[in-house]
């Protein structure tokens, strides 16, 4: 038997702390990408699996001409694209898509804001009126105007009685550490700290929260997460897809901005914090700026011997050509901008003193994984490992977050047969034979969460500040400089050779993704 039977040993510690009150979902700048792909099939799905609250609605605004009847027509052919699981069920669409609205306006017109405070007033019910999760799908630089209108307007309000508001926003939070302390000025000028939900969809993902889980309600790997046993970590989030249509935005961004201060920061800190004293919000996002606030401070000098750009020229992925990033639409012919990162880090704590964190991320790599390797200690040098020396593999532990999720403890076994061969093995726990292959999506947990009002897996305004002023760090020392010959990599290759001469100098070496389960 492989999967293992749900029975009384289930422990589910936050099962009795989901409830969802009767709520409106207020969507700006809803014409956009974000809400036919991700929002409304995740709100779909909640739906369908009867996680919505007993009474909801929907609405859309933006500046689009259109209907209540035209939108749902338009999202309906959205979600038949996009629904994780197909076909649609017409039955469960019909009652979802009557509560889905549409409000024209602009967010520069106060009067807008009011129109849309009659819309949710009409619907003739106080909690519909008033708990509002308002998703702000808009440019950052509107961030400041919309709360401001939508407080004028009434429908935002720092301390409520009789109901909440809560805002959810998505990266980028600025562009450096002053961009962020702006926007994060200007947010809670309206709303208290704790009303804003700031989405970092890795945190979304089944595995990524399963980190925690994996830590901390086991005892026997927590004992060998320190600077004792672990001889180094690597963080990969690779990936096979250039930056396609996105040249002017990552023009601006750069994997550092895009991918390193949001996504690779987070997994770090899940993998590398402290016990939390429980498992509330505030407990687990105080560990995480802990940690964050632990990682050494990269002076420029540093940055030099500890971080590696990359860029792209073309080459092929899976036999499919590949122009350069220099000559992807939007982008400019000598552009330094990096599309790829490595970073040696290090966290000055207790548990991770001297302990080398390697980071990397990129695009057009020869695959698409996500995963986290902890590295231990080599044997020491008798017995096996002085008759194999470097042939002797150190025990490895893999949590690989996407795709094939899973966990892997690599070790070292006997070859079958009269003599002492040794071979690494794997002991593997996979998520789909364990599980079955359900996996919501990120932005169904993310929703669900944000409705309950639980901001366990959102990132608090330190986080982002913290996170900002590493990075920025290292953006200040390339200054703008032009990447050298081994900052390049061809399409479809693991990244720059300075990327291998990062880890060579302390004897390490990337560990590729594992691509089978
Ligand atoms: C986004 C970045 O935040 O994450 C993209 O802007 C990147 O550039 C994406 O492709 C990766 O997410 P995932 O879930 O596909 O690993």
């Amino acid at each position: 038997m492989n999967k293992s039977e749900p029975g009384p040993a289930d422990c589910k510690p936050n099962e009795t702390r989901k409830t969802v009150t009767p709520c409106s979902i207020v969507i700006f700048g809803a014409s956009g990408d974000l809400t036919s792909r991700k929002l409304i099939p995740a709100l779909y799905h909640l739906h369908k699996e009867k996680q919505m609250p007993s009474e909801f609605r929907i609405i859309g605004f933006a500046r689009r001409e259109k209907t209540d009847d035209s939108w749902r027509k338009e999202l309906r052919e959205a979600l038949d694209q996009f629904s994780r699981t197909k076909p649609v069920d017409d039955a469960v669409w019909q009652s979802f898509s009557k509560n889905i609205f549409y409000c024209i306006g602009d967010l520069t017109d106060a009067a807008a804001f009011e129109k849309l405070e009659k819309q949710l007033t009409s619907f003739g019910s106080e909690p519909l009126r008033r708990n509002l999760l308002c998703y702000l799908a808009t440019l950052p630089s509107q961030f400041g105007l919309v709360v401001e209108h939508l407080h004028e307007a009434g429908l935002l309000h720092k301390e409520d009685e009789n109901g909440w508001q809560r805002i959810v926003i998505e990266k980028p939070f600025g562009h450096d550490l002053a961009s962020a302390v702006q926007l994060n000025s200007e947010l809670t000028r309206y709303a208290r700290e704790s009303q804003i939900f700031r989405i970092d969809h890795y945190l979304g993902k089944e595995t990524v929260q399963n980190i925690l889980m994996f830590r901390f309600s086991n005892s026997i790997f927590e004992r060998l997460w320190n600077r004792d046993l672990v001889d180094h970590v690597q963080i990969t989030v690779s990936e096979k897809l250039g930056v396609g249509q996105r040249g002017g935005y990552y023009e601006e961004a750069g994997a550092l901005r895009d991918m390193v201060q949001n996504h690779l920061l987070q997994v770090t800190s899940l993998i590398a914090m402290e016990p939390p004293v429980s498992l509330d919000a505030e407990p687990i996002r105080d560990e995480k700026v802990k940690l964050l606030k632990s990682i050494r401070p990269l002076k420029p000098e540093n940055v030099a011997r500890q971080v590696v750009r990359g860029q792209y020229f073309a080459g092929s992925v899976d036999g499919e050509p590949r122009p350069g990033y220099r000559q992807e639409p939007k982008v400019k012919p000598a552009s330094n901008v990096e599309t790829y990162v490595a970073i040696k880090l290090f966290i000055d704590n207790w548990r991770w003193s001297g302990i080398p964190f390697y980071l990397r991320t990129g695009k057009n790599l020869p695959a698409s994984a996500s995963d986290v390797r902890i590295q231990f200690r080599p044997t020491p040098h008798v017995l096996f490992a002085a008759v194999c020396g470097e042939g002797l593999d150190p025990n490895a532990l893999t949590l690989r977050l996407q795709p094939n999720e899973g966990i892997s403890l690599r070790f070292n076994g006997k070859v079958p047969g009269t003599t002492f061969g040794v071979r690494p093995v794997r002991m593997h726990f996979s998520y789909d034979s364990e599980f079955g292959a359900y996996t919501p999506e990120a932005y169904e947990r993310l929703l669900l969460e944000a409705m309950a009002g639980d901001a366990t897996l959102f990132i608090r305004r330190d986080e982002v500040e913290t996170a900002w002023k590493i990075v920025d760090s290292i953006k200040e020392a390339w200054n703008d400089k032009p990447l050298s010959n081994r900052e390049f990599y061809a399409a479809g290759t693991w990244g720059p050779v300075a990327a291998d001469d990062l880890l060579a100098e302390s004897g390490h070496k990337w560990h590729e993704p594992l691509l089978v389960q």
